[in-house]
């Protein structure tokens, strides 16, 4: 059987990763693909736990133990969900990976990048992402938006939301940093714009990446 594809969605708060997610899903099953959809943190019952005590206001980790917590997550979200879902062929639409913790852990946090590729190696082993799509947008705006989603859902999930304004600034920069020596993998959508747009756009990237599979 043919190994599936892994498609991540990376970008700074309220990029619109999860609508976006959703859209494109909707947009496979129509082509009669079910593809998995799933998120970091938080992936697996085990790693929702790990999410709980990560992202909930007021924590407090230590950046290393924050980093810690994110791998022991990967791992847990390759080892039983991921892996097995590439292996039976099929597509996985993941919200957040690598990409995420090498900006706020590295950009933004400081920690060394090659320490977290290092661990990264340790928790995914060979699973790399065929295509990872980047949501750009500028953390003002994303903030915003953001910060408006989880009043509204009531949620108290907003750990990363309340820190300041340069932290997200590191965050983005090193996502543009990350697309921008990979382009092979890696595609910028601006997600400034309205959503309908975003959502046509990345299907374009993604029709050609999905094109050259069954080409294959
Ligand atoms: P979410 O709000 O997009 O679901 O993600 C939860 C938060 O976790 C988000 O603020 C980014 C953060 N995060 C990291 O800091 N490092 C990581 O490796 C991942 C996957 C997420």
């Amino acid at each position: 059987m043919s190994r599936g594809l892994l498609i991540v969605l990376e970008g700074g708060e309220g990029a619109g990763k999860g609508s976006v997610l959703s859209a494109i899903a909707e947009w496979l099953q129509a082509q009669g693909i079910e593809p998995l959809c799933t998120r970091a943190p938080g992936g697996t019952p085990e790693g929702q736990v790990i999410r709980s005590a990560l992202v909930q206001s007021g924590a407090d980790w230590e950046p290393t133990a924050e980093l810690l917590l994110m791998m022991a997550d990967r791992a847990q979200h390759v080892g039983r969900l991921i892996r097995p879902a590439l292996a039976a062929g099929r597509i996985v639409l993941c919200d957040r990976f690598v990409g995420s913790t090498i900006a706020y852990q590295g950009g933004g946090r400081g920690l060394s990048s090659s320490v977290i590729l290092d661990l990264q190696k340790i928790a995914a082993a060979e699973v790399t992402a065929d295509l990872t799509i980047l949501l750009d947008v500028p953390p003002a705006i994303g903030l915003k938006r953001s910060l408006k989603r989880l009043a509204e859902q009531n949620s108290s999930e907003d750990l990363f939301e309340r820190l300041d304004l340069s932290f997200h600034e590191r965050v983005r920069a090193s996502f543009l940093a990350q697309a921008a020596d990979d382009p092979k993998h890696w595609a910028v959508v601006d997600a400034s714009r309205v959503i309908a747009e975003v959502i046509a756009d990345v299907q374009t990237r993604l029709a050609g990446l999905l094109g050259k599979r069954s080409a294959a």
